[in-house]
């Protein structure tokens, strides 16, 4: 669905908000894209992809901004996170601040970006988009919660991260379907309409893979020969990652493979 409306965009300079701002000004969204310190003039605004959006500085630590950033909004597309840092006060609390922003200035939908298995993996960033989801769910604003999978570029980051190493110690039985975040980020923009669709189903990439399998096509594709090993990790999170509690297998809306982005090296 595409038209005009005008849309802040959350997270706008993030691995997902950069595919999705593009996407929403290309379906015909008026862009309020928002970050904690947005491109300035002579800086990366000049940038053809950042220069055709509003950017407005927005901290969902403190609610810097907040109140301009939602004005006159129609729908909020949520892809701030702070998967590094202080989730549970950028996530749980910082969310339910915006909720409350959007529910003062009458916002249509605002769409939450969350992960498939956050509510059956418990590690603590996911506990904290779990309590996210449900505080969206319990506001006063109408909504709409979009699950996807593993981002390519996230399961490349954490192979990256081993692959100085003499060898590569992996969990490789964990199951994942990474996802072209261009195609995550196109499914996200469908829903980015000021009808809230509530939970809306899944969206994942092509394949359930294993780590094991993921890594040794990042091997081929960067030419190492370095040996992978299995790295044995005790406790529910492992069991969750490796029973397949992060994959939506009916739910392959992605075409792209890992094989594929590997390739074409972005
Ligand atoms: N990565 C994945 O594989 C994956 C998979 C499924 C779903 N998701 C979800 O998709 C969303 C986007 O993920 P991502 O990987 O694109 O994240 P990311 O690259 O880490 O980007 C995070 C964004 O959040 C913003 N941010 C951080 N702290 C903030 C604060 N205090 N106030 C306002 N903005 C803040 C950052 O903007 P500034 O630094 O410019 O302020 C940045 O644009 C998240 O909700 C994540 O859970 C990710």
């Amino acid at each position: 669905m595409n038209g005009t409306h005008r849309t802040l965009l959350t997270g706008a300079t993030g691995t997902l908000g950069r595919a999705l701002r593009s996407r929403l000004r290309e379906a015909g969204h008026e862009v309020r894209a928002a970050s904690r310190s947005p491109p300035t003039a002579g800086g990366a605004a000049d940038r053809s992809d950042a220069a055709d959006v509003d950017w407005v500085e927005l901290d969902l630590l403190d609610g810097t901004g907040l109140r301009s950033a939602v004005e006159g909004v129609d729908v909020v597309v949520h892809a701030a996170s702070a998967p590094r840092g202080d989730s549970e006060a950028v996530d749980i609390r910082g969310t339910e601040r915006l909720l409350d922003a959007a529910a003062e200035a009458d916002v249509s939908n605002v769409v939450y970006v969350s992960i498939v298995g956050v509510d059956e993996i418990p590690l603590s960033y996911y506990e904290h988009k779990l309590a996210a989801e449900r505080s969206v769910e319990g506001s006063a604003v109408p909504s709409t919660i979009v699950r996807a999978t593993q981002f390519h570029p996230f399961v490349f980051d954490l192979l990256e991260a081993v692959s100085r190493l003499p060898i590569w110690p992996l969990p490789t039985e964990f199951r994942l379907q990474p996802i072209d975040v261009g195609e995550a980020a196109d499914a996200i923009v469908e829903r980015a309409t000021p009808e809230p669709g509530g939970r809306v189903p899944d969206v994942g990439g092509p394949a359930a893979r294993t780590v094991g399998d993921l890594a040794r096509a990042y091997r081929d594709a960067t030419g190492s020969r370095r040996p992978i090993v299995r790295l044995p990790l005790p406790g529910s999170t492992a069991a969750a990652f490796r029973s397949g509690a992060a994959l939506c297998p009916d739910r392959t809306v992605g075409s792209v493979t890992w094989e594929e982005w590997l390739t074409a090296g972005e």
